[in-house]
């Protein structure tokens, strides 16, 4: 059965719960650009902190790296970008919209959308124009073609340019990898469906350096398993997930072989790409190499070889990866024994941004003091969320649509016998655990 479109519901309930809100929205918005409010920044982070340590922290053979968003102009020259990174552009004289000519057959005409632009007969396309992706900027005071600057698209060739000083410091061999987390930005013709495509985005880019002379495919074998594997660890659906191999059509300046990790939106959106493996060969190093006229090769201390190292590049977005978590875990459901039903956001406890709501179950007989110190001591490891406030039911209703796993009641049992219920978000199962041991309960669920 397809997957169900619940992008407007997600959009409402982010707004709604402080995950995701309209950049400058008290001014009508700003075109595709989005801020992450309280449980969306936690739930983002979350994600970058696990992609971190999968690619980082628990390997010996890949070094971090946080480089500049500006850079010299000539990188852009080097890498591509300045001559290459186009999108056919087209205009419709007759409505005045703007659409990718490459992808007219994604789009709806905006007078009538079961026609793609072009079909309907009052349609009145201009020829393709190509259009660059990058914003332009000046450096300094002076606006002149000498101080232009731009905001990198991608944020990989920070690496390309720091390969050697991360190599020589760090005194890593080759097969080793770069990773770094940063903003990316790109004047998308189409941007569109929410947090999907925007202009301003956050990459996970990891670059692999690999002697060419090795078997450098089966390299690529190894990334596309391993990040598919991560994928699947977030909690992301098994049939919600597949590979995409680029045909030499969509292949990208740079690239040999490339892969796309596509993830099931639902609805009319479909599979999409939501991170890229990219066999790059030598091309950037040697770019790099020519247009700085500075040499990149490494060098074998084993073989007494030289050489520019190939590439396999592994490129996912952060904010896509928080769309796809949001709308793998969005589900509305009935409740045995309620009439109301509810919605609830099955995020896997691990990425979750609130790990347990503690709620007195009445606000007397010592159960908020109870409530209120257990909430401190739990804060100290996790975020966790003290409420009050209403009835009980409406208060596991507020935790299950922003995705807390646990809600702790604290009653009148509880004060006796110093256990308390803990609910489970998923199975609606609740069981009484001891309070002085809750603290190892959750952390062997929630970290
Ligand atoms: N360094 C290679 C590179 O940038 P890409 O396929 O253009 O490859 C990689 O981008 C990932 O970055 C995509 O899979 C997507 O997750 C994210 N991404 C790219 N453009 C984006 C946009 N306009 N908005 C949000 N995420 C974007």
């Amino acid at each position: 059965m397809p997957h169900p479109d619940v992008m407007e519901k997600l959009v409402s309930l982010c707004k709604r719960r402080g995950f995701i809100f309209q950049s400058s929205e008290i001014y009508g918005g700003a075109g595709s650009v989005w801020d992450y409010g309280p449980l969306g920044v936690e739930l983002k982070k979350n994600l970058k902190d696990r992609w971190w340590h999968a690619m980082v922290r628990a390997r010996d053979d890949i070094e971090g790296l946080d480089a500049a968003i500006l850079m010299h102009p000539r990188v852009w020259e080097a890498s591509g970008h300045v001559a290459g990174f186009t999108d056919p552009m087209v205009d419709c004289k007759a409505c005045k919209a703007r659409f990718r000519a490459d992808k007219l057959e994604d789009a709806q005409c905006p007078r009538k959308p079961s026609k793609h632009p072009g079909e309907h007969g009052d349609c009145q396309l201009t020829e393709p124009r190509l259009f660059n992706l990058m914003f332009k900027t000046h450096i300094g005071p002076m606006e002149d073609t000498a101080s232009v600057a731009y905001l990198r698209p991608e944020t990989a060739q920070g690496i390309y340019v720091n390969f050697l000083n991360v190599q020589q410091a760090s005194r890593q061999k080759v097969p080793f990898g770069i990773a770094q987390i940063g903003k990316a930005f790109r004047n998308e013709i189409t941007p569109g469906n929410f947090i999907f495509r925007t202009r301003e985005f956050e990459q996970m880019e990891m670059q692999f350096f690999i002697d060419p002379e090795s078997d450098h495919m089966q390299w690529l074998e190894y990334w596309k398993a391993q990040r598919m594997a991560w994928h699947r660890s977030l909690g992301l659906s098994e049939d919600r997930l597949l590979f995409h191999q680029h045909t030499d059509k969509e292949l990208a300046h740079y690239a040999r072989a490339a892969f796309d990790i596509q993830f099931d939106f639902g609805g009319t959106l479909g599979f999409q790409e939501i991170e890229g493996v990219h066999h790059r060969g030598d091309f950037d190093l040697g770019r790099h190499q020519e247009y700085s006229s500075k040499r990149l090769e490494y060098v074998d201390q084993v073989s007494n070889r030289r050489y520019i190292p190939f590439v396999v590049e592994t490129s996912v977005g952060a904010d896509r990866t928080t769309l796809a978590v949001l709308v793998n875990g969005y589900h509305e459901e009935e409740v045995p024994g309620e009439s109301e039903g509810r919605v609830v956001l099955k995020l896997d406890p691990r990425i979750a941004p609130v790990k347990a709501g503690i709620f007195p179950l009445v606000k007397k007989d010592g159960m908020p003091e109870f409530a209120d110190k257990l909430a401190k001591e739990l804060r100290a490891k996790f975020p966790v969320f003290y409420d009050e406030g209403g009835a009980i039911g409406r208060r596991y209703r507020r935790q299950d649509e922003v995705g807390t796993p646990f809600c702790l009641t604290i009653d009148g049992q509880t004060m006796s016998d110093g256990t308390l219920t803990v609910r489970d978000r998923d199975t609606l199962a609740q069981e009484r655990v001891a309070a002085d041991r809750v603290l190892e309960y959750l952390s062997a669920r929630v970290l």
